[in-house]
């Protein structure tokens, strides 16, 4: 069978961290680059052997998948060109930064037969697929989260919430999705945010309901340094705490007696340590198999659904119950 040809808009950080993974797989071929900054495109294009081209209307064209990796403000618009052209589509997160257009993009793809993944990377990551697992044999009674980031600085649009679609949309949305596979359905949030740093709120408490019944705390914090780890989740159960510390490592213990065991994920590589490298396997999975995407574009949909509820949450004071 050929090569299926893909072609990566956004030739940044994770365009080009994607357009690697890919290079390893037999199955298909990078075959076009496009940026803003053409010599962004053409560094990454030299390094893969790929060429670049000058619009992503071109480079939609000859590709029959396309990674978007653009800041998070850009992906509307060349989500739907992609879709309106037939092909497959591999978006970054956030799918989109309001709700009216992320249920546009929605209702396009699910007209559509062609692969929609949103690049939740962690739902792959073992540590959380390991937490997941363990949460069978142990439900869950409730959990206290956290998801920081040192700065706003570093790449200069992260500070710019017209670029990003404010914090919680380029950053926090990551674990809105990871608490939904984890835990299942948010019901509703409380919210207390404030501003100090930047010019958008930038720390934020959140108390979550779960459909479950199960319930956490979630803080996120645009500001906190960057002092490891970043983002922690601890899941209290039965007479046991699990608690995961970044993609690195998880504990857990089931005793009374102060007993633990932990295992660490360390020794892998980032690409497999964060999932990056499992989701870009599972989108080409999906592509051959002719099967709907292991993060779909609903899932995409109900991550923007819940930073929606956040910020409102957060500008109201009010409990936001969600849908
Ligand atoms: N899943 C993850 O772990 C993860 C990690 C980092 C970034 N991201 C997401 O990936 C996207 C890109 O982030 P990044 O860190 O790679 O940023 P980046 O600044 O490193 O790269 C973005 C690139 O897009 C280019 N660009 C901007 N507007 C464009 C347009 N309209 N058309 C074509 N190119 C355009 C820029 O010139 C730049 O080279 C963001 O949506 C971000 O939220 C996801």
């Amino acid at each position: 069978m050929s090569k299926r040809k893909i072609g990566i808009i956004g030739a940044g950080y994770i365009g080009s961290l994607h357009a690697t993974v890919l290079a390893r797989d037999e199955r298909v071929e990078v075959i076009a680059v496009h940026d803003a900054i053409s010599d962004r495109a053409e560094k990454l294009a030299r390094t893969i052997g790929a060429t670049v081209y000058m619009s992503a209307g071109e480079l939609i064209e000859v590709s029959d998948a396309v990674y978007i990796a653009t800041p998070n403000t850009e992906h509307t618009e060349l989500a739907l060109a992609g879709i309106r052209a037939g092909k497959h589509i591999f978006c970054e997160k956030p799918l989109a930064t309001s709700l009216d257009d992320a249920r546009l993009i929605l209702e396009a793809a699910s007209q559509r037969e062609s692969v929609f993944q949103v690049g939740f990377n962690r739902r792959f990551a073992p540590v959380y697929r390991l937490l997941k697992e363990m949460l069978t044999e142990t439900p869950p009674h409730s959990a206290h989260v956290k998801m920081n980031r040192g700065e706003l600085l570093n790449p200069a649009w992260v500070g710019d919430p017209r670029l990003t679609g404010g914090f919680l949309y380029e950053t926090t949305i990551h674990m809105f999705d990871l608490l939904r596979f984890l835990f299942g359905d948010i019901i509703c949030l409380d919210v207390a945010g404030s501003m100090h740093e930047y010019t958008e709120m930038d720390d934020f408490s959140c108390l979550l309901r779960f459909a479950s019944g199960m319930h956490a705390t979630l803080a996120s914090s645009a500001d906190a340094s960057w002092m490891f780890p970043y983002e922690r989740i601890e899941v209290f159960c039965h007479h046991a705490t699990i608690a995961t510390r970044e993609a690195e490592r998880i504990t857990a213990s089931h005793a009374v007696d102060g007993r633990y065991m932990t295992q660490t994920m360390q020794q892998l590589s980032k690409e497999e340590k964060w999932g990056y490298w499992q989701e870009d396997r599972a989108f080409v999975d999906a592509i051959i198999a002719d099967r709907p995407a292991a993060v779909t574009v609903d899932d995409g949909f109900k991550a923007v659904e819940l930073v929606d509820a956040c910020y409102r949450a957060a500008r109201t004071n009010e409990r936001i119950y969600c849908k």
